[in-house]
């Protein structure tokens, strides 16, 4: 079955890409927020011209995307993750959302499984960034394993998320060959610039409504 990503707006596939409204993105962020900030950059830039990033939610108070929020002028919340129960925590953070009326969440650096309800509430509107090449190495310690496993590869990989752990469609994948030096430090060193690319180009896909899953693979509708 084909799935529009964002289906309550409108696609036509002849007439290309026809932008309705600018869509609103939340950010969720864990801690130092690279990532979070290679999506400001690119839209001061002006390379995400249907996105606005609305807000960034934090579950970790030190979390440092925050002061990258408040340099930036993002209004941001912390929702605390710890000793509860994954239901009422998604549920805070599913008030916020709706509350912001927000079209997009952006998984950067997020060490927080969500549950299937809330992925349910923003199905094909979740994306994340994970720093192996999917559907290898998935989990929080991809690179060790990557060295671990002697692989000649890595990269980095941006998907839907789904219930699964880094188990969803996937949009974009960058790789780069690994020397037989490499440790978890330098690959992660080496694989963080490639994040960086590849995520916000994945949201502006995504925001300019270019993303369909079909039978959980991505199309990518060029112009
Ligand atoms: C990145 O390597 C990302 O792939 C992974 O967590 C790390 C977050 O880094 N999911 P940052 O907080 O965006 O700098």
């Amino acid at each position: 079955m084909m799935e529009l990503c964002l289906p309550m707006l409108k696609y036509n596939h002849k007439k290309g890409a026809q932008i309705i409204k600018t869509m609103k993105v939340a950010v969720l962020a864990s801690g130092r927020g690279s990532n979070f900030q290679s999506i400001i950059d690119a839209s001061k830039r002006g390379e995400l011209p249907n996105a606005n990033v609305k807000l960034l939610i934090v579950n970790k108070k030190k979390a440092y995307a925050i002061e990258r929020a408040k340099k930036h002028n993002i209004p941001y919340y912390f929702v605390e993750s710890k000793n509860r129960k994954r239901n009422q925590f998604d549920s805070e953070m599913l008030n916020i959302l709706k509350k912001n009326k927000i079209d997009i969440i952006v998984l950067a650096g997020f060490m927080r499984i969500l549950s299937p309800i809330f992925i349910s509430e923003y199905k094909n509107r979740i994306i994340n960034i994970h720093p192996s090449l999917l559907p290898l190495f998935p989990g929080a310690h991809a690179h060790r394993d990557v060295i671990e496993a002697g692989a000649t590869e890595s990269g980095c990989t941006v998907h839907f998320v789904d219930e699964g752990v880094d188990t969803g469609p996937i949009i974009l994948q960058q790789s780069l060959a690994i020397s037989s030096l490499e440790t978890e430090e330098t690959l992660a060193k080496k694989i963080l610039p490639l994040e960086h690319k590849i995520f916000p180009k994945a949201l502006n896909l995504l925001s300019s409504q270019k993303l369909e899953v079909n039978e959980g693979k991505v199309t990518i509708h060029t112009d």
